[in-house]
């Protein structure tokens, strides 16, 4: 029985990384909408259609359904827009109307880069948790404290790094990413590359260096391996893998791993540098 307001906060806390994201009465499905909401401008195959009682219709794209030609012109679409911005902030603009990816629909905010847009040093995870959905920025919950404490050990400041995700949408549940939403979200990411143009690249976990070395090799057998990134025609980033924090919290053992990447990151930015940050 709920007796305490703790009670209900924990609940709510539960239903909220559980992924649930609307409440409904006792009556049977109905999305109200006081306008038509159109929400893919491109074509994306499938929409399922809520009829409310007022009449309104609701077109709910359906990432999962997403048809194969569907997601090849959204992800075509997503590199077109993505080319033509000139900054973070047009970038940031385009994401904020993007309506390519499902994800958007369940996701409370988007998520875009954060940090030093002149950065030597681009950190890239794989999606917004449940805190970085509510709080819009990157790695602001427990994963972000393990980070923030792991570069304080480092003497590296945060504030001195640009810090993204692979998909600016938190998925449901925290569930993992399609195929097609990843697709469709990396021009943006790309983008990011582009116009930070960093020296190094951390990539958190197995999902970022997929998405951005576009390897299907396994996070265990590519961390702490130097590898390179063409960040433009004249510009390549180091490249360096390691454990997403959240699998450090999970498994603390390879927290050792992980300190030893990090040890090399920073040798190699002294070596290019004095100062090392
Ligand atoms: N995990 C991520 O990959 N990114 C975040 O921003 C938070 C948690």
């Amino acid at each position: 029985m709920m007796e305490t307001m703790a009670d209900i906060e924990g609940l709510l806390d539960w239903y909220i990384m559980a992924g649930v994201q609307e409440t409904c009465g006792d009556t049977p499905g109905i999305s109200v909408s006081a306008e038509p909401i159109i929400t893919n401008s491109i074509q994306t195959g499938p929409q399922k259609l809520f009829q409310s009682s007022a009449n309104t219709v609701k077109a709910m794209p359906m990432a999962a359904n997403i048809s194969a030609a569907g997601n090849t012109a959204a992800v075509k679409n997503a590199k077109d827009i993505c080319g033509k911005a000139t900054s973070l902030q047009e970038l940031k603009e385009i994401m904020l109307q993007f309506e390519g990816c499902g994800l958007k629909n369940t996701a409370a905010s988007t998520v875009f880069g954060d940090g030093n847009p002149h950065a030597r040093l681009m950190l890239i995870g794989e999606a917004p948790g449940a805190d970085e959905d509510r709080q819009g920025k990157p790695f602001v919950g427990r994963c972000g404290k393990l980070l923030d404490k792991m570069f304080a050990a480092m003497q590296i400041k945060r504030e001195d790094c640009y810090i993204t995700n692979v998909l600016p949408w938190r998925p449901p549940g925290n569930r993992t990413p399609t195929d097609d939403e990843k697709a469709v979200c990396l021009p943006f990411l790309i983008r990011q590359i582009e116009l930070i143009a960093p020296d190094f690249i951390l990539l958190l976990g197995g999902i970022a260096l997929n998405s951005v070395m576009n390897t299907p090799d396994s996070i265990s057998r590519t961390r702490g391996k130097w590898m390179t990134y063409p960040v433009s025609a004249e510009k390549s980033a180091q490249v360096l893998a390691t454990y997403h924090p959240s699998y450090l919290l999970r498994s603390p053992a390879q927290k050792a791993n992980s300190w030893a990447d990090l040890l090399r990151l920073k040798a190699k930015m002294r070596e290019n540098t004095n100062d090392g940050n």
